[in-house]
Formats: structure tokens, sequence, C-alpha cells
């Protein structure tokens, strides 16, 4: 792979940034790594970037782009949310319609699920985050309810929790939700709000199941104790809440957000694996953890040396420090504790 400079008329949607784009007050505009699309060439244009620095594949690199269909449906299902928590904002009845067109697009792709795990890695945009985590968190919830054995009708539901669980935002002030340093207390407090406010606008609804209001009450409680709103354990957090809770850790650790870079996915399995203990449900720990890791098996990936590796084999059991190849040379990183993978490629 060599990173060329390409004039923007030249760029198409697919390309890969190969270099953080800043503005002029120091705000990253597209962040390295992220795959282009329409919406973000447009707005280089108007941003009068001439031309930007993206990836050029070899012919031996193993490609790792997502399906054109699937690209299209998961921005679709994108914009149909977006506009479904506009009318939260705005204090209008949710949509149904809306909410089981994109429920039923997420649940349609259970056999992608390579597309499904490369997408949530790879489209990442901070503008964009409230959107694009809320789908993400829902299909997410999808291989996860899958992994657990879910019927196709706790799938539907589960699915639907997790496109909703941060609904409550809409209520939030934007401000707040997009402060780029840190918040104070009391904003801090606003924030968590969003888990009431969420199960507030859900409860109205007659045709959104009970337990999908409660779930989405739930989904910041831990098992110990330390979660909010009410500071629920163990046994009385709903079981959707805690799959939603892993499946939302993962996304928001994983993403670009206004207050901080994204981290690789085998960082926050690391940290996951950590967390795991007395915090989240161990079961759906390990549901995550083993069949994710897999879908990684075969990718290429930048090491803190700014070395490239292949990922070759994945540990059950220490699922965030894999075996590497570099060149001929395969490392443990179980042994080898200074290296660290710092993304997929
Ligand atoms: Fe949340």
């Amino acid at each position: 792979m060599s990173k060329i400079f390409l004039p923007l008329e030249e760029v198409k949607p697919g390309m890969r940034i190969a270099e953080t784009i800043m503005n002029d007050y120091g705000s990253v505009v597209i962040s390295e790594g992220t795959i282009l699309d329409d919406h973000m060439i447009k707005k280089l244009v108007n941003l009068n970037y001439t031309k930007v620095r993206v990836i050029e594949k070899d012919k031996n690199f193993v490609s790792s782009e997502i399906s054109e269909s699937f690209n299209v449906s998961y921005n679709a299902s994108v914009n149909c949310f977006k506009s479904i928590l506009y009318d939260a904002a705005v204090g209008k009845n949710i949509n149904m319609e809306k909410v089981d067109k994109v429920v039923m697009s997420v649940v349609a792709r259970l056999d992608e699920k390579r597309d499904i795990v490369r997408c949530i890695n790879q489209i990442k945009s901070a503008d964009q985050y409230t959107y694009t985590h809320c789908v993400n968190v829902s299909l997410l919830c999808m291989l996860l309810g899958k992994w657990l054995g879910y019927s196709k009708d706790s799938l539907i539901k589960l699915v639907q929790a997790g496109l909703l669980h941060d609904i409550g935002k809409a209520k939030v002030p934007k401000e707040i939700l997009n402060k780029p340093s840190k918040l104070t207390p009391e904003e801090y407090e606003e924030i968590k709000k969003h888990t009431v406010y969420g199960y507030r606008i859900l409860e109205k609804e007659h045709e959104i199941d009970r337990d999908v209001a409660i779930a989405v009450l739930m989904h910041h409680e831990r098992m110990d104790g330390s979660g909010y709103p009410t500071g629920a354990k163990s046994d009385q957090i709903n079981m959707m809440a805690r799959v939603i809770a892993v499946a939302d850790i993962y996304d928001a650790m994983t993403s670009n957000r206004v207050y901080r870079e994204k981290e690789s996915p085998f960082e926050v399995f690391h940290i996951i694996e950590e967390e795991a203990v007395g915090k989240l449900d161990v079961r759906v720990v390990n549901a995550f953890l083993s069949n994710i890791a897999a879908y990684y098996i075969g990718d290429f990936a930048k090491l803190n040396t700014g070395e490239i590796c292949e990922i070759v084999y994945i540990n059950p059991r220490y699922v965030s420090r894999p075996i590497i190849r570099v060149d001929d040379q395969y490392i443990d990183l179980t042994v080898e504790k200074d290296l660290k993978i710092l993304e997929i490629l």
C-alpha cells in the first residue's frame, strides 16, 4: 500500500483517507483511515480543498471494502434514523413506520456479518456520530442476539431497543452533547438523564413493547450497581439492556468523537475484557469477544511501530492480543507486550 495525493475531482467514494484532514482552526474534518462517501467528498469540495492524500492499495492487498448494497442500505438507515431523532427532538410522536423500516433492514442483513463488522469499524465520521452510533448499536445488537441464541421475535425487539437506546439524547441540549471539552458535573448529570428522557418518550408509544422502553432506561446500568439512572444491580437489570451496554461501549470507543480519537478494535477488546470484570454481563461479553474477533482474521493492521501486520490467529481466551505476521515473522502479542495494534486497515 502507498499514500498518494489525488486531485479532488479524481477522488471516488470508497477511497480511504491516508492522513487526517484538519481545518484552519485545528479541528478534524475527516480523520485518517475514513472511507470516503459522497457526502464527505461534497463537504471537501465545499470547504475548497483541491487535493487529498488517499491510500492506494497494491494488487496483493486483501480487499476489506464493504459491499455496495450494504453501504446503500446502511446510509438509508442512518438518514431514516436522523428523522426519527428529529421528530423526538421537537416533541412529535415516534414514527413507528420509520422505526420498523430501519429495524427490518438491519435484521435483513443477518447473513452479512463480515460487512457489519467492517462497516461498524469503518464508517466513523464525528459529525454524524449520534445517528451512525444508534444504527451501529442496532446492528451489533442483532449480531449479539444471534450469537446468544435469541429467537426471531426477541431479536427484533432487541434490534429496536438498540436503535432507540439513545433516543432521549434528542432532549439533551446540543451544546452539552457535542461539547469538545470536559463536562462540568452539572452537564454530566444532564447527559445521564437521556436514559429517563428516552424511557418517557417510548412509554407513550403503545406500539413499543414495555421491555424495550425498560431496556432503553437501563442501558447505562452496570452489574456492580455503579451505573445510572438508578444504580440497579445484576439480575435487576433488564437482559436487553445488558446486551446494549456491550454494543454501546464497543461502538462508542471505536468511533471518533469531538473530544477524542477512536481506539482500534483490539484496544477496545482489551478495555471490554477489563471492564467486564464486575460491570458487564460476562455471558454477553464472552459471546461478543469470541465471535466478533474471528472477523478480523486475515485483516491487515498498523502497529505502534508503524509496521503493517496481518492478523493470523486469535486466542479466544485473550482476544485483544492476537498472533500477527510481519513480513515472514510470526509474533504473539501476548508475549510481545510493547507492540500494539493501532488500527485495522
Ligand atoms: Fe446512552
